[in-house]
C-alpha cells in the first residue's frame, strides 16, 4: 500500500495527544499552573481534544503517585473548563525502565493510560536493542501493553531497516513517535527516518511531548500538515485520533 499521493483530506473531528507534561511542578514538564494553562491554551489551537497526562516516572526526574496523578488531572480539568477550553484531560504516566518498575507494576501500584492495561514507557537513549526487547517482554508478561515511547531516540532500535521495531509490534508493542520529530523540528535526519517509518506503517499514535509553554509546546498541526503529504488519509486519522482512542477506551 503505497502512502504517497493521499491526497484525500479527512476532517479531524478529534485530536488525542497521548504523550504529555502538563501536570504543573511534578516533574521536568510545566513549571506552574500558569504554564499549565498556557499549555492547554496553545493545544486547543492546535485543535487537539483529549491530552493524556503523562509525568515521569524516572529516580531523579520525578515520581507522582497514581493518586496524585488522579487528583491533579482532575484539578486540570476543572481549571480548563472554569476558562472555558473545550479539552479533556485524561490520567497516564510515562515510566522509565528499570528493574524495579515490574514490581510496581505487578503490584498494580501504577496509574495506566486513562487507568487502563496499557502503559507507556521509555529508555535510556543508549539501551541496547536485546535489552529493550527484553523489557517488553517482561511487561506484556504482567498482562499491560506497552508503548514506545519516542521511538526515534533510541539509535539501536532504527538500525537494520527497524528490524527490533518490527519484532517488537508482533509482540503486540506500540510505537509512539513525537510530533516534532515528524515535522522536521528536531532535524532532518531524524525527520527522514521517520518518513521511512511511517511508509513501512510501523508507527501507531504520534504524541507532542510537550514539556513547556515554549520551545516544547504542545504543537501538532505541522505535524498533521506533513503526515498528510506522506501518508493515507485514514492512517493519518488513526496516527493522531482512532488508535489512541482505542486503547484509552475512548
Ligand atoms: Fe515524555
Amino acid at each position: 500500500m503505497s502512502i504517497f499521493g493521499g491526497k484525500k483530506k479527512l476532517a479531524l473531528s478529534e485530536i488525542i495527544d497521548i504523550h504529555t507534561h502538563i501536570l504543573p511542578a511534578v516533574d521536568d514538564g510545566s513549571r506552574n499552573w500558569d504554564m499549565t494553562m498556557h499549555m492547554l491554551e496553545i493545544a486547543t489551537q492546535e485543535g487537539i481534544t483529549t491530552m493524556v497526562a503523562t509525568p515521569h516516572h524516572m529516580p531523579g526526574k520525578g515520581y507522582t503517585s497514581p493518586a496524585e496523578i488522579q487528583e491533579l488531572t482532575g484539578q486540570v480539568q476543572a481549571a480548563a473548563a472554569e476558562k472555558g477550553l473545550d479539552i479533556r484531560i485524561l490520567p497516564g504516566n510515562e515510566l522509565f525502565y528499570r528493574e524495579e518498575l515490574l514490581d510496581l507494576l505487578e503490584e498494580g501500584s501504577i496509574m495506566g493510560m486513562n487507568g487502563t492495561s496499557h502503559v507507556l514507557v521509555e529508555f535510556d537513549v543508549m539501551a541496547e536493542r536485546s535489552y529493550i526487547r527484553n523489557a517488553m517482554r517482561n511487561i506484556l508478561g504482567l498482562g499491560y501493553t506497552p508503548i514506545l515511547a519516542h521511538v526515534e531516540r533510541y539509535p539501536a532500535l532504527l538500525e537494520k531497516n527497524f528490524e527490533t521495531i518490527h519484532i517488537l509490534r508482533k509482540l503486540g508493542v506500540k510505537i509512539q513517535v513525537n510530533a516534532a520529530s515528524i515535522s522536521g523540528e528536531v532535524g532532518k535526519d531524524i525527520q527522514k527516518q521517520m518518513k521511512k517509518l511511517l511508509k513501512d506503517h510501523l508507527v501507531d499514535l504520534v504524541g507532542t511531548d510537550a514539556h513547556t509553554d515554549r520551545r516544547r509546546a504542545p504543537r501538532i498541526q505541522d505535524c498533521i500538515r506533513t503526515l498528510e503529504k506522506w501518508c493515507e488519509p485514514e492512517y493519518v486519522e488513526a496516527l493522531v485520533w482512532k488508535n489512541a482512542a482505542k486503547l484509552l477506551n475512548q
